[in-house]
């Protein structure tokens, strides 16, 4: 496979490409043309063409495309190939509820640890894993291979904290703090707005209403 530059886009598409083809793999399906594939996810078809060229195609004239292969290509290009080691910092509601989400572990994020400044947290198990007070989680990253950080801890803590999680190896940050870290040139930062997705729901409505009265 070539490599070249994805664009974001593309990239921010992928996880649902990924989840509608293991779904299909469940079913037993073992190849899809893109005008079905289209059909079920509404999306076009020249889009899904033109988002799989972006990687070599997969495809083939008058075939379509082999579910099972072009999941595990999309897997590997997501690199859920590879197991990635996970810390959650905050274990309070947020922390918490994602540290009960079974799925993780399914996309190859493996829950390590949790941990939090709350005394009255500490030892407090989610899915048998404890919560542990913040003076561990430096030599806890170190020696378990940790990779990547969720923070469900307030924005007024979140930049100190990313900063000691990334002196001490982590490499990715799902971050929920309602704040931009500042973190080195080549850790990966994800962040995180349910309220964000709730803005562009109450656009959408709105534009809906407005359309629908004309
Ligand atoms: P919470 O108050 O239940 O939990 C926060 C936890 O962080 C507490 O257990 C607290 O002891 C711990 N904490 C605070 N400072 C810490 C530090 N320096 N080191 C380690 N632990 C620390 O709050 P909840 O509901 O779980 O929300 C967590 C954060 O996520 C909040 O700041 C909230 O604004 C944000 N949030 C973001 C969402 C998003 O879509 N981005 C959605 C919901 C919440």
């Amino acid at each position: 496979m070539v490599e070249k530059e994805i664009s974001q886009a593309v990239i921010g598409r992928l996880p649902r490409y990924f989840r509608y083809l293991g779904e299909l793999k469940d079913q037993g399906v073992e190849r899809i043309s893109s005008q079905e594939l289209s059909e079920l996810m509404q999306v076009t078809a020249s889009q899904i063409r033109q988002d799989f060229n972006n990687f070599g195609g997969f495809g083939q004239q008058g075939y379509g495309y082999n579910v099972d292969l072009l999941y595990r290509e999309i897997s590997k290009i997501l690199g859920l190939d590879k197991t990635h080691n996970l810390i959650i910092i905050g274990a309070g509601n947020l922390g918490q509820a994602l540290g009960n989400y079974m799925n993780f572990e399914r996309r190859g994020f493996i829950l390590k640890g949790l941990f939090d400044k709350n005394e009255t947290l500490i030892g407090k198990k989610v899915r048998g894993i404890p919560v542990r007070g913040m003076d561990e989680v430096e030599q806890f990253i170190r020696e378990n291979n940790i990779d990547i950080a969720v923070l469900t801890i307030p924005k007024t803590s979140a930049v100190e904290v990313a900063e000691i999680l990334v002196q001490n190896g982590i490499k990715a940050i799902l971050n929920f703090a309602h704040v931009d870290l500042n973190v080195p040139k080549g850790i990966q930062v994800e962040n995180v707005h349910l309220s964000d997705s709730l803005m562009k729901l109450s656009y959408n409505l709105e534009r809906y209403n407005k359309e629908t009265k004309k």
